[in-house]
């Protein structure tokens, strides 16, 4: 194993780099208290290091990057804590996306922006409009979104639209999905050591390989990741059939 991952140079090969990654960043609230700051500063932490992974991206030439950054479930969290999450949503549309756009970043949202407060529902959609022909980077902020919720909407949404029953398959519910064009990702990532998908693409990571990581996200940096990739280029796929596939 260790001489397997020695043989892959520094470069990695273009065309064995996942389209497409997920990340579940977790452990921001560990971060913190080890260090005895609140928690929201292992939040600023991890919008740190959300910087460098992006950056981390564009370099390894991944096209698509999908960021758990608010679950359906977070509005259980006390109200002081939804408040700062929203704020960091805020802060990083006001002070990052002029550089993202500049970058070749596009921004996407997955998730209910409904319930979100009026001004960050406007924010989100502006930035969205703003980035909407960059091609570099795919950004997927899934905030406010849930895997459940997401095939819940998708249904409401084929009944409403009168498709026939007989016209219902895979691609057309994709079709129906927040990452409706996007390819599935290939490679999910939780970092914190938590072994959980948490309502997290399961539709869409069906075949996903996934990679966890006792690291808690702010520590998460260009190299750990660069690891997690190296790990995924060394999995053989399958998705379900006997010889290694290279998609779906
Ligand atoms: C999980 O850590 C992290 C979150 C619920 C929020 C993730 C948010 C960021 C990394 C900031 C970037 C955000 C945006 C909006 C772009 P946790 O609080 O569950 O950590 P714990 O499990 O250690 O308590």
């Amino acid at each position: 194993m260790e001489n397997h991952q020695n043989a892959i140079p520094e470069e990695l090969p273009p065309d064995k780099v996942p389209r497409h990654v997920a990340i579940i960043m977790d452990g921001n609230g560990r971060w913190a208290r080890a260090r005895g700051l609140p928690r929201r500063a292992g939040h600023e932490a991890g919008t740190e290091n959300l910087r460098r992974i992006i950056r981390a991206c564009v370099e390894f030439g991944v096209k698509v990057l999908t960021i758990y950054a608010f679950s359906t479930e977070n509005w259980g969290r006390p109200q002081w804590e939804i408040r700062a999450l929203m704020h960091i949503l805020e802060n990083v549309i006001d002070r990052e996306l002029d550089e993202l756009h500049q970058e070749g970043v596009q921004l996407r949202h997955l998730g209910e922006l409904d319930r979100l407060p009026g001004n960050l529902q406007r924010k989100v959609r502006q930035a969205i409009e703003m980035t909407k022909d960059n091609d570099r980077l795919i950004l997927n902020v899934a905030f406010n979104y849930g895997g459940r919720d997401e095939i819940v909407r998708a249904i409401r949404h084929i009944v409403e639209d009168g498709i026939p029953p007989e016209d219902i398959d895979e691609a057309l519910v994709s079709s129906y999905l927040y990452t409706a064009g996007l390819p599935d990702p290939d490679l999910i990532i939780r970092t914190s050591g938590e072994l959980r998908i948490s309502n997290f693409l399961i539709w869409q990571g069906a075949y996903s390989e996934h990679y966890y990581t006792p690291t808690l996200w702010p520590d998460f940096d260009r190299e750990e990741f660069r690891k997690a990739l190296v790990h995924y280029i060394q999995r053989e796929r399958r998705f379900g059939k006997l010889e290694p596939q290279t998609s779906g």
